[in-house]
């Protein structure tokens, strides 16, 4: 993979920078903020460097799912802003993606300026399944500049025309974001430090039983909290209310737990359970057995002694992945099982790794400084992916 060492004199040359600027957003009357500016941070150093060295950095990334063309609500132009005072200079921010504003914008650029395109997922070739039309939007937006630089890492598991195809089409290299978390995940998958523990959570089960299949011939242990938990606890015969359930994943998740007790590697599940009568932070709520979840009543975090028992399980641990919070952390009642879950694993002597934005967002609310981590990942499903051993198309298509 080349890197922007590789890149030669950048001096006067547009460079288009794939970043992952898809931040959580809060939206009020008073208008749309940014909940949690971690990824922004964690782009600065890669746009830091090419303006540095002169080139006309253009900056593009997703936010959000927008289904039908421009939102308003979905637009980077809040990002824009927090880019530029991270940044402490001015950023342009084009009114399209690959329209006259954008080549407005583009040309406008002197060396060492930057520039943000409006939300890439406002076109829609550049999600679509069709080679042809993503193929399309790859030309215009690779036609905006002369280089190519991949660093949106929460991305690359997208075959997206941003991330797979403009690479296709333009010199390009990999940025230091991008280059870091692979470092990360290879010390993940190629030589753990024993025990290796994974905690899991989060409310995608879906999304994540790749991963739990590929995990059980890698990890020691894996200890599974958050909405993801009820479905494990709805496998093995127990009432969960009106707790989230995925059920048509109740039979994999069975096989998972059946493989994990032939192959001795122990899935740990919760002991007890956060209940309320809804999800709200002034709703009616009471710890119970995980076992004796009321019929009506909904799980939002895993209970004190589970997390005692999770804290216990991670003791000792030579390598820690965390993905995915314990409960609702957003709901002051709920946030308990994530924040001694988050404290036990900062106190460990280990190579500790926070993976996925609402577990690295979760950290930064509670106030634990990231520091006491191994590394803070901006990618969520993008490492779960590399974790289950899959290729992704953004890396393929930097190293081509
Ligand atoms: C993420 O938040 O994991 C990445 O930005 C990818 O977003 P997506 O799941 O909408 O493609």
């Amino acid at each position: 993979m080349r890197t922007l060492a590789d890149l030669g004199d950048l001096r006067g040359r547009r460079v288009l920078v794939r970043c992952d600027l898809n931040v959580p957003l809060t939206r009020d009357g008073s208008g749309t903020r940014i909940a949690d500016d971690g990824r922004i941070r964690a782009s600065l150093p890669t746009i830091t460097v090419l303006l540095e060295r002169g080139a006309r950095v253009v900056v593009c990334s997703h936010l959000g799912r927008p289904k039908d063309g421009p939102d308003p609500r979905y637009s980077l132009a809040v990002v824009a802003e927090r880019l530029g005072e991270l940044l402490g200079r001015p950023v342009a921010m084009a009114l399209d993606v690959v329209g006259d504003s954008a080549t407005r914008m583009v040309a406008g650029l002197g060396d060492g300026e930057v520039g943000v395109l409006e939300n890439l997922r406002f076109e829609p070739g550049e999600t679509s399944k069709d080679d042809g039309v993503r193929g399309a939007f790859a030309d215009r937006l690779a036609g905006l500049a002369e280089v190519y630089v991949g660093d949106g890492f929460g991305a690359v598991h997208r075959r997206h025309a941003s991330v797979y195809d403009v690479p296709a089409r333009l010199p390009h290299a990999a940025g230091g974001l991008v280059l870091a978390e692979l470092a990360v995940l290879r010390r993940l998958t190629e030589d753990p430090v024993r025990p290796y523990v994974v905690v899991l959570g989060g409310s995608k089960v879906s999304d994540k039983l790749g991963v739990i299949a590929s995990l059980l011939g890698q990890a020691d242990r894996i200890l599974v909290g958050g909405g993801m938990v009820f479905t494990f606890l709805a496998a093995t015969g127990h009432e969960v209310g009106s707790s989230l359930l995925e059920a048509d994943q109740l039979d994999t998740v069975r096989g998972y737990l059946a493989q994990a007790e032939q192959r001795g590697v122990p899935i740990v599940l919760p002991v007890d359970v956060v209940v309320a009568t809804a999800m709200s932070a002034d709703a009616e709520h009471a710890v119970v057995p995980a076992d004796a979840i009321p019929a009506d009543r909904m799980g939002l975090d895993i209970g004190p002694a589970s997390a005692r028992l999770f804290a216990e399980q991670l003791a000792g641990a030579g390598t820690v992945f965390w993905n995915g919070p314990m409960g609702v952390f957003e709901l002051a009642p709920y946030a308990e099982g994530t924040r001694t879950v988050a404290e036990a694993i900062a106190g460990l002597d280990a190579y500790t790794v926070v993976g996925g934005g609402d577990s690295a967002a979760a950290v930064r609310a509670l106030g634990i400084d990231e520091r006491r981590y191994s590394h803070v990942s901006t990618g969520g499903g993008a490492s779960l992916e590399y974790l289950e051993g899959r290729s992704l198309p953004g890396l393929v298509a930097l190293e081509g």
